[in-house]
């Protein structure tokens, strides 16, 4: 274990007194990852970046990359076979490229979040042939538009799922599966590389960062799948990790994810860390307990994740608890005295929390790396 991940493990048992959390700088998250190499962002949304103007400060501030959070889904994108509807898209990339800012493309192809004509299209008796082009028009349409301007994407969302049933635990309880099983995914990533070759094509999951049994499940299938996308040629250049973590619910431990991290790179793969948030359900009921612990489970998550030189971006999935997708996700068991989920970097006034300084102490101590070729954009 190295002096980080010694400091990790110190941290996570709280022995360290709460003022290690004070902030110890006020440089941009994006420039402590910068200057390692790194690169790090946010998702976002049009509601958000154009209308609360003190949110669109900190967004421009801190982050380098800006993913779209659900308009880039084709629910929004294609909400009719013949027609597409990029206005929201096209104006977060717009202001990513006047803010000199990278874009992750999120996503061209998720068994959730389609329009109901395309599940209806699906089900028909359509030729199989017509069926197989729903999924590659739509990839070439979108990759295509975008062509040059995204540095990431994701191609495939959340292809795993060992409770489905299937013996090499991927889902398979989806319209796209019943039609073009496993061979989706090949067909995704290479009319996605056609349609733009200077993106780096990701397959993106959750769910495999915990030292739970239900994790190493998944992480069991997933090492699996890439190991026959790659030994059939398929050109994915990474795999994302989401990284909506649970600290409180789920055990993390550093070997198990530093191992499962190794499996990945050594198949010649990089990852990027794409949607992380740290869930503050259960646990103390003091707010301030609260956002030290998910520090700590931060400080531990990251400083594996960058260990390995071949993770390259961090995206928090939101930058302010003022907009977080858990505040809203799970309103059957709100959060305690109605309040909100403190799974990101600043609080819902703005203010920089202990997991900001935690987030900007493992990009300090990261060590640097070499820019990648692909996905420079
Ligand atoms: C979520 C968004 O945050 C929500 O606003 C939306 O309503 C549903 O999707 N994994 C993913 C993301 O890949 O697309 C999901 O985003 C969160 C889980």
């Amino acid at each position: 274990m190295d002096r980080r991940l010694f400091l990790a493990s110190t941290l996570c048992a709280g022995l360290l007194p709460d003022t290690a959390w004070a902030a110890k700088t006020d440089t941009p998250l994006k420039k402590l990852a910068a200057d390692k190499g790194v690169r790090y962002g946010t998702s976002t949304g049009t509601h958000a970046l154009f209308g609360d103007p003190g949110y669109a400060a900190i967004v421009a501030q801190q982050a380098g990359m800006l993913v779209s959070e659900y308009q880039g889904k084709r629910a929004q994108l294609q909400p009719a076979p013949d027609r597409y509807d990029f206005a929201a898209l096209d104006s977060i990339v717009a202001y990513a490229q006047r803010h000199g800012m990278a874009m992750r493309g999120h996503t061209l192809c998720w068994y959730s979040t389609n329009p109901p004509w395309l599940d209806a299209q699906m089900k028909s008796d359509l030729a199989l042939p017509a069926k197989q082009k729903l999924l590659t028009d739509f990839v070439s349409t979108v990759a295509g538009r975008y062509r040059g301007r995204i540095a990431e994407w994701d191609v495939v969302n959340e292809p795993i799922e060992p409770g489905d049933g299937w013996p090499l635990g991927m889902r398979t309880r989806n319209n796209i599966w019943a039609v073009l099983t496993e061979r989706y995914i090949d067909m995704a990533f290479h009319t996605a590389r056609a349609a733009d070759p200077s993106a780096a094509l990701f397959l993106n999951e959750y769910g495999i960062e915990a030292a739970t049994p239900w994790n190493e499940r998944k992480r069991h299938a997933l090492l699996l799948l890439l190991g026959r996308l790659k030994q059939r040629g398929v050109p994915i250049d990474g795999l994302g990790i989401q990284a909506h973590l649970r600290p409180y619910k789920d055990k993390f431990d550093q070997q198990v994810f530093a191992t499962f991290l190794k499996q990945v790179t050594d198949m010649g793969l990089r990852i990027s860390i794409t949607e992380m948030d740290f869930s503050d359900r259960g646990g103390s009921n003091d707010p301030q307990q609260r956002d030290i612990d998910m520090a700590a489970a931060a400080t531990a998550f990251l400083d594996v994740a960058l260990d390995n030189p071949a993770t390259r971006t961090v995206m928090s999935w939101g930058v302010t608890d003022r907009y977080s997708w858990l505040t809203s996700r799970f309103a059957s068991d709100p959060w305690p005295k109605g309040g909100v989920a403190r799974a990101l970097p600043y609080d819902v006034n703005l203010k920089p929390k202990p997991l900001r300084t935690a987030i900007a102490q493992a990009f300090i101590d990261a060590a640097p790396r070499p820019r990648w070729r692909r996905g420079a954009a």
